[in-house]
């Protein structure tokens, strides 16, 4: 049997995602393994949950570092150290730079709270409830130098639920936590 391809998610905030990939991995729903945990919020509660499942964890702070290119080559070491060979961003709230871009060609995967290209950046269950748009989604997609710019892979529609970013932003949840185990599934294998 081959080996399972190896991963490192990248999260800055609560980790719902990330817990739903881990527990897709322990299932094998999703046929890899998380290697490492990256972040740059070591506060975050996506540590809490990367300690209970026992995956490792690595912070990296930018401002811990005189430059993003130093920042970036601390990041790659570590990943090349744990033999990472998909980066998935989930809920990681800063932009990869050319380093990083340019170590995983093709294989640096995100997940979007919105049915890109609407609505792209920050907030974007408020955006598309400020539009008035009745329909929203989530994409995932595959990681360019841009802001949620680079190739779509899947995308599934969620119904706004006027007037609340709440309700939507859980419904939207519900959806990303199937959608990015089996679109992985399909296109890491
Ligand atoms: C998700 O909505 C994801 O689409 C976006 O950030 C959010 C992260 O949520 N990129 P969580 O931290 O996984 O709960």
């Amino acid at each position: 049997m081959s080996a399972k391809p190896k991963i490192a998610v990248f999260a800055s905030g609560n980790g719902s995602n990330f817990e739903a990939l881990a527990k897709a991995c322990q299932t094998e729903e999703l046929g890899a393994e998380i290697v490492l945990m990256v972040t740059d919020k070591p506060d975050a509660y996506v540590c809490n949950r990367a300690q209970e499942m026992a995956i490792p964890i690595a912070t990296f702070q930018p401002k811990k570092f005189e430059s993003s290119t130093a920042f970036e080559r601390a990041v790659l070491k570590s990943l090349s150290e744990a033999k990472v060979e998909w980066i998935v961003l989930a809920g990681y709230m800063r932009l990869l730079g050319k380093t990083i871009i340019d170590a995983y060609p093709s294989k640096i995967v995100n997940i979007h709270p919105s049915l890109l290209p609407s609505f792209p950046g920050k907030d974007a269950v408020k955006q598309a409830i400020q539009h008035g748009v009745k329909v929203t989604g989530v994409t995932v997609h595959l990681v360019d130098e841009g802001m949620d710019t680079g190739p779509i892979i899947a995308q599934q529609a969620v119904e706004v639920v006027v007037g609340s970013i709440q309700q939507t932003t859980e419904a939207i949840h519900i959806v990303e936590h199937e959608l990015y185990k089996k679109t992985l599934a399909e296109f890491i294998s």
